[in-house]
């Protein structure tokens, strides 16, 4: 079976997220790199997308010559990674789509939410896969909470608590630093720092788990070190489209905490506990009975489940290879696309258009009900109300 062609815009040497992407498309050989714009300095993005094995030719200075470059090559890329700084993702996922490329956009996917709801259209319009990289959700044993939740192993769920809290911006004397100031100036990361950061994640990961979308939120945001503008603290609390209540919290000034994601369902019959930093193990409490340890690679969890994980049972699995789980559900989607067929349901998972958008208009709750002392604020994008 010929390999999918991928490239990647951003992601360029010494970056944060760009090797997490090419170890996850690399994975199961489904993806062949042959093209990128990894760099905003062209001479270093060619280069090193050279050094990387890119042919000369294909790796480009930039997003907009790649988009020249592939749009009428017969072996253009299938899917292209947008790996850049948040305020680029709309324009470069835009112009892709519109050439007729699928594309996976990194969180958060766009700054407004007028943007997200043309991503939302156009993904619609011309056909394409928009994904946004909630990449957590591809952890093996978040997709089997997904699956116990769906078919009723906790019953409804009452409460959901999910957690993204870290302490690495915690240093006061560290705040002027021009690496962590951009953050939480609204000229650069716009209506919210921390919870656009961090929270979305959080946010994300009680509607994939819950099956819910959250309707309404109340927001109690703080900049914790008292010259940021924007918050480095979050508690929101919400309520989801199928009667559950959510709390979150997020933060980056907790000292010791390190990535810190972390997702609680609290179910009429039973409780689950999952937290990235162990993410092998599920802790499994049904009513009235002993806590149990679902330990990922189990054999016959859930078909979602067994279709994610990678090595076996008691050999940890870890980030790039939650982050191979949207990239083979993508290339499942497209092959099925190529080939007229349905899809495999349990590969139907990976984060749409829809699901960026929304976080756009939680972000934007959120920042409105934070000024206003907390009130209570319809967290629905305008066109899913
Ligand atoms: P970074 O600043 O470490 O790297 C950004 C890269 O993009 C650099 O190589 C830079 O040269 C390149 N770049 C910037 N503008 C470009 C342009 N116009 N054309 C081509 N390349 C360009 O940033 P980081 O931390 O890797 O974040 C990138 C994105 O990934 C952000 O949107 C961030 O929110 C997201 N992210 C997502 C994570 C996840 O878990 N899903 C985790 C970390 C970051």
């Amino acid at each position: 079976m010929a390999k999918l062609n991928w490239g990647m815009v951003g992601g360029g040497e010494g970056s944060q997220i760009g090797p997490a992407h090419r170890l996850g498309a690399g994975l199961d050989g489904e993806f062949a790199f042959v093209a990128g714009a990894l760099d905003h300095r062209p001479e270093q993005g060619r280069d090193y997308g050279q050094r990387l094995g890119l042919d000369a030719d294909r790796a480009y200075g930039s997003w907009q010559d790649m988009l020249a470059g592939e749009k009428d090559r017969p072996d253009r890329v299938d899917l292209v990674t947008v790996a850049t700084p948040n305020a680029t993702h709309f324009e470069i996922t835009r112009a892709f789509l519109e050439n007729g490329f699928h594309v996976l956009c990194e969180k958060p996917m766009t700054m407004t939410v007028a943007e997200g709801e043309e991503l939302v259209h156009l993904a619609n319009h011309t056909g394409r896969i928009c994904a946004v990289n909630y990449g957590y959700s591809g952890y093996s044993l978040v997709r089997h909470m997904r699956a116990m939740v769906a078919r009723g192993d906790i019953g409804k769920v009452r409460v959901v608590v999910a957690e993204f809290a870290h302490g690495h911006h915690a240093d006061a004397t560290d705040a002027d630093n021009p690496r962590v100031r951009w953050r939480y100036d609204p000229a650069q990361a716009g209506v919210s720092a921390q919870f656009a950061d961090c929270g979305i994640h959080a946010m994300h990961m009680a509607s994939f788990v819950t099956g819910q979308e959250v309707e309404r939120l109340s927001a109690d945001i703080v900049s914790g070190i008292p010259v940021r503008t924007l918050e480095d603290d979050a508690m929101v609390n919400f309520r989801m489209d199928g009667g559950a209540v959510g709390r979150l919290w997020t933060s980056s000034i907790a000292i010791g905490r390190q990535h810190g994601l972390a997702i609680q369902v609290f179910g009429e019959t039973g409780g689950l506990r999952w937290s990235q930093e162990q993410p092998n193990q599920l802790y499994y409490m049904p009513l009235g009975q002993r806590l149990q340890v679902i330990e990922r690679g189990e054999g016959n969890l859930s078909p979602e489940a067994d279709r994610t994980s990678r090595v076996t049972v008691g050999h940890a699995e870890g980030m790039p290879l939650a982050f191979g789980n949207i990239y083979a559900d993508l290339a499942e989607a497209i092959r099925a696309r190529k080939d007229g067929r349905t899809m495999d349901p349990a590969a139907n998972l990976y984060p749409r258009a829809e699901d960026g958008l929304r976080s756009m208009a939680a972000v934007f709750a959120v920042a409105e009900s934070g000024k206003a002392d907390g009130v209570w604020v319809d967290a629905r994008p305008p066109m899913f109300r």
